[in-house]
C-alpha cells in the first residue's frame, strides 16, 4: 500500500469534492473524528478506499470501499477467525455482509447486530445513535429527476420473496435490478428460524410422514380462521413441494422435517440437525445471485412507483445513499418489501393493544412497501390482522423458535404449571401466556430436545438459558416452586408415555423430558408478523379498487395480504415467499417480454 502525507491526502479529497463527490463525501473535512481520520493518520490515501478515479465516486453498494477494506484487513471470514471473545460480530447469522454495513468512514460506526441483540459490542469510532438512513421526507417529482436507467424488471426488497422473484425473472431472460434499502440483503427472511412448510415432499416420504396438499390447505385455513383467500392457500399448498425442490436445486438443504403450531403432521422443513432455515436460504439465494451476476443494490430505497397515464406501472424512483435520487424505467415491478412489525406506530394504529410490545423483526420491516403499493392504487386488505409470537426471549428481541416446542419443550408459568397446549396456534399460545402472572412463561426442555435442534445452541451462546441438573435445581434457577415443576414434568412425561395429553390436548408429544440437564428460557409475546397487505391475484398481480389488476405491477411475500387470513401458521411464510416469489418472477418476466398495449 502506498503511504501519503496527510496534507496530500486532504488535498486529494478536496479535489475529489470539487470534481463532483456526493453529499456524503462532502463530510470529508470532519473525517478525522471517524475511521477515515484514523486512516489518514496512518498515512492511507483516499484512493486506497475510494479507488483512483476522478471524480471520486462511491456506489450505493460501496463496492470499491468494501474491496479496499478486504484488501487490507482480510475477508469477513478471515477477520472473524482472528477475533477472540464470547460474541464474535464478524461471525454471525447475517452471513457475508459488507464491512460498511457497520463501519463508517465519514460517519459514526454502528454494529448492525445491535438492532436486535441487547449485548454491547465495541466498535471503533461508534455512532451515538444506531439508525439507518431515513427516507427523504419529501422526494422530488419524478419528472424533475434527470438521472435515469432502464431495465426489464425491478424487484423491491431483497428478502426471500424478492430474491426468488429476481432469480426467476433473470432465468426467464429478463434484465433485473434488485433494490434494498438496508445496508445488507436478506430482510426478515434471514431471521427465519423454525423452517418452511411443505406437503407431500420426498423428505417427508423418507421419514414415513403421511401428508397431503388437502391437509395443508385445511390446517392453513383453520389456523387463519377461514379469513384466508382459499385460492391463494391452494397455490401455497400445491406448490409447496415444488418450492422445496426449487430451493434444493439452488443448493439448499431442507431435509430435516419437524412440527410447528397448528399443523396436523410434521411438515416444517429445515437444514439437517435443525439449523435455522432463514440464514441458510438467504446464503443460498445470495450465492445464486452472485453466480448470475445479478444487479443487487443495497442502501437503495424505493420512494415511489412510477406510472403512465393509463395506470401502468412503468418504474421506480430510488433514493440511493450516495447517488441521491434517480429513476429506473422498467417494464414490470415486483414489490417484495415485507411487512411492518418493526414499525411500532403503524402496529399501534391497527392494533392499539399491541402498543409498546417488543418485536422480533429486522429494522427495515417498516411497511413502506404498503405505502408504495397503496399510492399506486393497490388495495390493502386485513391490515388489522397482526400476529404476536408467544416466545420472544424476555427483555430482548430474540425469537425462540416454535420448533423448540415442536421438538418437545413445554411452557410453564411462575407457579411451575403448564397452562396451554404448547403447539397450538400462535394467537392462542400468546393469549394464554399474557394471562399468566407477569405476562410471561418459561419454555422448559431437556438435553434430548437440545440435541434435536441445532439452533438451540445459539440461545446458549447468547446466554438466554437457565439450567439445572435436576428439575428442582432448574426450578431454583428460575425461581418457581421446585415441587410444582417436578410434578409438572412428571405428569407431562406420563402423558408422553400414554401418548395422550388429557390436560391440554397437545396433539404431538415427541419425547419425554427426562434427560439431564434441564433448561428454561423466559419468553414473552412480541409483534412478529403482519398478515395484511396488498391484495393480489393468483398470478401475483396487484389488484386495484376496480377489481382489475394494475398492469406491470406484481407483489409477493409479507407485503401481500390474503394467504394467512387472521393468523399465520409457523413455517407458512417462507413457503409463501418461495412459491409466490417464483410466480411473481415468472409473471414479471412474461410482462416484460409482452408487447405493451398503448
Ligand atoms: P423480507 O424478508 O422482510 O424482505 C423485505 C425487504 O424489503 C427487506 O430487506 C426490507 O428492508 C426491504 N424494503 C422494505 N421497504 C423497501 C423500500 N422502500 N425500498 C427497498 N427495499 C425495501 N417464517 C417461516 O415461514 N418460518 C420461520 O421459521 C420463520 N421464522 C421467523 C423468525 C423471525 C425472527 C422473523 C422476524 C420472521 C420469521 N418468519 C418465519 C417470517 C418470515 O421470515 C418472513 O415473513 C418472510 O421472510 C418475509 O419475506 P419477504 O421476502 O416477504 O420480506
Ligand atoms: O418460531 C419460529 O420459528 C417462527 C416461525 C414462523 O414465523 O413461521
Amino acid at each position: 500500500m502506498r503511504h501519503l502525507s496527510s496534507s496530500r491526502l486532504i488535498l486529494g479529497c478536496l479535489l475529489g469534492l470539487l470534481l463532483g463527490a456526493s453529499p456524503m463525501q462532502a463530510a470529508l473535512p470532519q473525517a478525522p473524528g471517524f475511521l477515515a481520520g484514523q486512516h489518514a493518520k496512518n498515512g492511507i490515501a483516499c484512493a486506497e478506499c475510494h479507488g483512483k478515479g476522478r471524480p471520486v465516486k462511491v456506489d450505493d453498494n460501496e463496492t470499491t470501499v468494501n474491496e479496499g477494506c478486504v484488501r487490507c484487513h482480510g475477508s469477513l471470514k478471515e477477520v472473524g477467525a482472528k477475533a477472540q471473545g464470547h460474541i464474535n460480530p464478524h461471525v454471525s447469522h447475517l452471513g457475508d455482509i459488507a464491512c460498511t454495513a457497520c463501519h463508517g468512514g465519514h460517519r459514526g460506526s454502528w454494529a448492525y447486530c445491535g438492532n436486535c441483540h441487547g449485548f454491547e459490542l465495541k466498535i471503533p469510532f461508534p455512532a451515538t445513535v444506531m439508525k439507518p438512513a431515513e427516507a427523504a421526507p419529501k422526494p422530488p417529482q419524478p419528472a424533475s429527476v434527470r438521472r435515469r436507467e432502464r431495465t426489464d424488471v425491478v424487484v423491491i426488497g431483497s428478502g426471500a420473496a424478492g430474491m426468488v422473484a429476481a432469480l426467476t425473472a433473470h432465468d426467464a431472460g429478463a434484465k433485473v435490478v434488485v433494490l434494498e434499502k438496508q445496508p445488507i440483503t436478506g430482510g426478515n427472511s434471514m431471521l427465519a428460524a423454525g423452517g418452511m412448510n411443505a406437503a407431500a415432499t420426498r423428505f417427508q416420504a423418507k421419514k414415513g410422514i403421511k401428508d397431503s396438499v388437502e391437509l395443508m390447505v385445511k390446517d392453513t385455513m383453520t389456523g387463519g380462521k377461514n379469513l384466508n383467500e382459499l385460492e391463494l392457500v391452494k397455490i401455497l399448498a400445491e406448490q409447496s413441494a415444488a418450492s422445496v425442490e426449487y430451493l434444493t436445486e439452488l443448493g439448499a438443504d431442507l431435509s430435516d422435517v419437524g412440527r410447528m403450531g397448528g399443523a396436523s403432521v410434521d411438515r416444517t422443513h429445515r437444514p439437517q440437525g435443525g439449523k435455522a432455515v432463514g440464514a441458510h436460504i438467504v446464503d443460498v439465494l445470495r450465492a445464486n445471485a452472485v453466480k448470475r451476476k445479478l444487479d443487487v443494490r443495497v442502501n437503495s430505497r424505493v420512494v415511489r412507483l412510477l406510472e403512465n397515464r393509463q395506470g401502468r406501472i412503468t418504474g421506480v424512483l430510488v433514493q440511493g445513499r450516495h447517488r441521491g435520487f434517480y429513476r429506473i424505467d422498467a417494464k414490470a415491478v415486483v414489490l417484495a418489501a415485507g411487512g411492518f412489525s418493526a414499525n411500532p406506530e403503524r402496529v399501534a394504529h391497527y392494533q392499539p393493544t399491541f402498543q409498546g410490545m417488543t418485536s422480533s423483526n429486522q429494522p427495515g420491516a417498516t411497511g413502506d412497501g404498503l405505502d408504495l403499493g397503496a399510492a399506486a392504487g393497490g388495495v390493502l386488505k386485513d391490515m388489522e390482522q397482526i400476529q404476536i409470537h408467544p416466545s420472544i426471549a424476555a427483555g430482548s428481541r430474540i425469537l425462540i423458535t416454535e420448533a423448540v416446542r415442536g421438538n418437545g419443550a413445554i411452557l410453564v408459568n411462575r407457579e411451575g404449571k403448564r397452562f396451554v397446549n404448547e403447539i397450538t396456534t400462535r394467537d392462542a399460545a400468546s393469549k394464554a401466556t399474557l394471562a399468566q402472572p407477569g405476562q410471561s412463561a418459561f419454555m422448559v426442555f431437556d438435553e434430548g430436545v437440545r440435541q434435536s435442534l441445532k439452533q438451540i445452541d445459539g440461545y446458549f451462546h447468547l446466554e438466554l438459558v437457565k439450567e439445572g441438573a435436576t428439575p428442582e435445581a432448574l426450578a431454583a434457577a428460575i425461581q418457581v416452586p421446585p415441587q410444582a415443576l417436578k410434578e409438572t414434568l412428571d405428569r407431562y412425561n406420563q402423558a408422553v408415555a400414554a401418548k395422550a395429553d388429557a390436560e391440554f390436548k397437545r396433539p404431538d408429544l415427541p419425547r419425554a423430558l427426562t434427560t439431564p440437564k434441564f433448561y428454561a428460557i423466559e419468553v414473552k409475546p412480541g409483534v412478529h408478523y403482519t398478515m395484511g397487505g396488498l391484495k393480489i391475484s393468483t398470478r401475483t398481480e396487484v389488484m386495484a379498487k376496480d377489481g382489475k389488476p394494475i398492469p406491470g405491477f406484481f407483489a409477493a411475500g409479507e407485503v401481500t395480504g390474503g394467504v394467512h387470513g387472521a393468523n399465520r401458521l409457523g413455517g407458512n411464510s417462507i413457503s409463501e415467499t418461495i412459491t409466490f416469489g417464483r410466480i411473481a418472477g415468472a409473471q414479471a418476466a412474461a410482462a416484460a417480454h409482452a408487447p405493451v398495449k398503448p
